[in-house]
């Protein structure tokens, strides 16, 4: 098969961890026997210096014509006294527009080799996580009306949070489908003790829930379900909510997985489209110095493979890659555990050259060397 993919490799670590991640889909390509046709498109920093524009039309259509989106991260020191409207990252808000992103996913996933970079205790991450928070992200509380007004205790602000039925529908199905694929468990979360909008939100995903037989759902409150996640986050499979509560548990739920360079994303339109992007930023601290992590933007594109493409064996072939380079003790420098007695390693650590066969059982590996051996797994 033949699959179209508009590239933007942004700012910062972005270009970096694209390659990598290119790497690993030809390598994929060529296993499996697709093409993965990949046509590079500006947007960010990079779109401002050749265009004056964050987000030039041309991107919008190509991104549009295409099959999926992969996105590194845009933003940087370079652009930040813009004014906010000009600003790199307005380019991910018009994308999410244009392309009628409603739906964004977050795994929370932890590798068992992993389980030391966990704050949780070993004891609840035990055999490892994986969760994938489905939050709705067109609707809610940061697309309803607001403003300030003058009110009998002083200035009075407000922000309305509205949900359709339709809204509530679209992502709640977008939740059970990904549970057919996964273990076939969804938590809604909401507060419908209080909020009318969460008692519509309930009404309506139990609807979606008697087409999905085969999926087991239960109702959460948003107290308890942040509760739960350090709690007992074993229990949860998908977690399907809207825009404000998905947006303070998936970064609750990310904290699982031992560190922002391993945490994918995707963000899903009507049908099979999607745009596929690291949770980080453009790291500027990290750009130009083979460190960054490439395994988020790595997992995203196994995310690409099974969400838009449906090629669910080869999303696996990438996360069982991405697995063993893990298990075989190879290490990012923002994974890497020097063991505290040897200063040597300690001094080490703090560079980012592949160190062949290193200290104990882990080797600090960089970005590019990182892209390799994940592609070399496959
Ligand atoms: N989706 C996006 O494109 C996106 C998201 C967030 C921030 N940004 C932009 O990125 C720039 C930097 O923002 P920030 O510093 O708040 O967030 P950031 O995610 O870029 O960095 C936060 C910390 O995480 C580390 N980090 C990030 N990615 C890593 C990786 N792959 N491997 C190892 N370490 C990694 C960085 O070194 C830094 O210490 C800003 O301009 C911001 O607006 C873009």
């Amino acid at each position: 098969m033949n699959y179209n993919i508009a590239v933007v490799r942004g700012d910062g670590i972005g270009p970096e961890v694209i390659e990598q991640a290119l790497l690993v889909l030809q390598k994929v390509g060529k296993k499996f026997g697709h093409t993965f046709q990949c046509q590079d498109v500006l947007a960010g920093g990079a779109a401002i210096d050749a265009t004056g524009m964050a987000l030039p039309q041309e991107t919008i259509d190509v991104c549009k014509a295409s099959d999926a989106v992969l996105l590194g991260a845009v933003g940087g020191p370079k652009w930040d006294n813009l004014p906010g409207d000009q600003r790199p990252e307005q380019a991910l808000l018009g994308l999410r527009k244009e392309l009628g992103l409603f739906a964004n996913l977050r795994p929370a996933i932890l590798f068992e080799d992993l389980i030391d970079a966990c704050p949780l205790k070993p004891e609840l991450v035990e055999g490892g996580l994986d969760i994938v928070v489905v939050r709705e992200l067109t609707g809610g509380i940061y697309f309803g009306d607001r403003g300030l007004k003058d009110g009998p205790m002083g200035k009075t602000a407000y922000d309305i949070e509205e949900y359709s039925e339709e809204e509530v529908r679209r992502i709640a199905k977008v939740a059970f489908e990904m549970a057919m694929k996964r273990n076939k468990h969804v938590t809604s979360v909401d507060k419908a003790n209080v909020l009318e909008t969460s008692r519509l939100w309930r009404r309506v995903v139990a609807e979606v829930a008697a087409d999905y037989p085969q999926v087991t759902l239960n109702h959460m409150y948003v107290d308890n379900a942040a509760m739960q996640l350090v709690r007992a986050p074993r229990q949860f499979d998908v977690m399907v909510t809207s825009n404000l509560f998905g947006d303070i548990l998936s970064d609750e739920a990310s904290m699982v997985a031992g560190s922002i360079g391993m945490l994918p994303s995707a963000s899903l339109a009507k049908g099979n489209f999607g745009m596929y992007e690291p949770a980080h930023g453009s790291a500027p601290d990290l750009a130009g110095q083979d460190k960054a992590n490439p395994m988020a933007t790595i997992l995203s594109v196994a995310m690409m493979l099974r969400y838009t493409f449906g090629l669910l064996k080869e999303a696996r072939a990438v996360e069982k890659a991405v697995e063993k380079v893990l298990h075989n003790g190879y290490r990012t420098p923002d994974l890497y555990q020097p063991p505290d007695s040897n200063p040597l390693a300690t001094a080490m650590s703090m560079i980012s050259l592949p160190i062949a066969g290193a200290f104990g059982t882990q080797t600090l590996i960089g970005t590019k060397q990182a892209g390799k051996l994940v592609s070399a797994e496959i």
